[in-house]
């Protein structure tokens, strides 16, 4: 399932994280990337666990976890600290899959990658190119949202960021594992969600189809998930 999450971020939030990494070092790409994958990646990134990476990174966190949307549609167990990456005129990022494991340098945190999350830093209107392309079973899908806005997808999707021709692509982008890792289970769960929450609005969370339905997602929840 793709996810798209508006509003992230607001357009101050996406100003001061601008400015943190705008006024930071970056460097090759290809510093996180697998033998494979470097083959196909010309971009920029923030040294992962630099000082800019981190501060940038925690208002990221903070920020996805005030998401509702965000938290139904993942259902996150462990997230990978936000990485940031820039592209420029000519660059871009040929189709690979992610890595399934991601261990943090130097520690003993590693996740099993489920989902994978970009989020826009840069208005569209500002760079043309640099489209996010991911293949899943109902075809091909092309993403580029305003700053502040993301997109979640299964990790398992062959992707690829189309070159930038105009301007710079600067995003974040992460990692997570979900409690549910089957990307089926977790889109039925975030589909009874969206129709419980809907039904309660209507209704009021003491409705007895509220109650049952709420219940059967709880107990469908308990059989899927690894807390
Ligand atoms: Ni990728």
């Amino acid at each position: 399932m793709l996810t798209a999450i508006p509003d992230v971020l607001t357009a101050d939030e996406v100003a001061r994280i601008r400015a943190i990494i705008d006024a930071a070092e970056w460097v090759d790409g290809n510093a996180t990337s697998g033998p494979q994958a470097a083959l196909a990646k010309r971009n920029e990134q923030l040294p992962e666990g630099s000082a800019a990476a981190r501060e940038a990174g925690t208002l990221v966190l903070t920020a996805i976890q005030r998401s509702p949307l965000f938290i139904a549609a993942a259902l996150p167990a462990k997230v990978y600290p936000p990485l940031f990456n820039r592209y420029g005129d000519g660059q871009g990022f040929g189709t690979h899959v992610d890595n399934a494991i991601r261990q943090l340098r130097g520690t003993d945190f590693r996740i099993r990658t489920d989902l994978s999350a970009t989020l826009f830093l840069e208005d569209p209107e500002n760079y043309d190119g640099g489209e996010l392309t991911i293949e899943g079973t109902f075809g091909t899908q092309t993403v580029k949202l305003p700053a502040g806005h993301m997109i979640v997808y299964p990790s398992t999707s062959l992707h690829h960021v189309t070159p930038v021709t105009r301007g710079a692509r600067v995003a974040a982008f992460f990692w997570l594992q979900s409690m549910v890792r089957d990307d089926g289970k977790r889109t039925l769960l975030f589909q009874l969600d969206t129709a419980i929450q809907r039904l309660t609005s209507e209704r009021g969370g003491a409705d007895t189809s509220v109650v049952e339905l709420t219940g059967v997602y709880h107990n469908l929840l308990r059989r899927w998930a690894d807390a």
